[in-house]
């Protein structure tokens, strides 16, 4: 590929690497792709993609979980939560899942990502087929009720601004490969819904 970046950076060059994306993908056994969990805090996305991961990387799958609370604690210390913020956060997900997709591996991401723009556009990054959006539905009160950081209680409290769902929009899915409600069904149940799309998209 003969690609010259023009972004932030001049006289860069792209470089193409003589071992394939395809090949990687072939050495793993697997297809790789990103099975992209968006929702509420509190809808479950982490405990899914935790689980799921769990299930897929006992199998002898290759699997990585990326978690909005622990990459907020490193690749992205630098942001908050304005919308120009939670768009980097997902521009530099989304990118950072390429290469995972790239290396050869099933990556499991667990964000709010809040905005269609942006689940778009990581969509947008990768190859037909690669991004599957598991939206994670559970109703605001829900969550709200579950409140495993207590963070909704301080955010009603006025101590947090900007909260998802609250004074900051989720904007739900339009058409998302996966849909779970974690409302009304068992862990378990929902992993095993998970593994059964996925097996009927072809990627199990
Ligand atoms: S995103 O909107 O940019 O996709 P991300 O998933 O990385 O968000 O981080 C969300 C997590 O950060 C939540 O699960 C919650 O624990 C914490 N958090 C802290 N402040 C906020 C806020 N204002 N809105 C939403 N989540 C917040």
């Amino acid at each position: 590929m003969d690609k010259v970046s023009r972004i932030g950076a001049t006289n860069v060059v792209w470089h193409a690497h003589r071992v394939s994306k395809e090949e990687r993908a072939e050495r793993a056994g697997q297809k790789p792709c990103v099975l992209w969990f968006t929702g509420l805090s509190g809808s479950g996305k982490s405990t899914l993609a935790d689980a799921l991961d769990q299930a897929l990387f006992a199998e002898g799958r290759q699997t990585y979980v990326l978690d909005g609370d622990n990459v907020r604690h490193g690749l992205n210390r630098d942001l908050g939560f304005t919308d120009a913020d939670r768009e980097e956060n997902i521009r530099r997900i989304g990118e950072v899942a390429k290469l995972f997709v790239n290396a050869g591996m099933i990556v499991l991401t667990a964000f709010i990502s809040p905005f269609r723009s942006d689940r778009r556009m990581v969509r947008a990054l990768l190859d037909e087929g690669e991004f599957i959006e598991i939206y994670v539905r559970a109703p605001l009160e829900v969550c709200e009720e579950r409140d495993p950081k207590g963070l909704y209680k301080r955010a009603r409290a006025g101590e947090i601004k900007n909260f998802t769902g609250l004074d900051s929009p989720y904007e739900t899915p339009v058409k998302p490969e996966i849909i779970v409600d974690t409302a009304d069904v068992r862990l378990e149940e929902s992993v095993a819904a998970i593994r059964e799309a996925l097996a009927k998209r072809g990627i199990l």
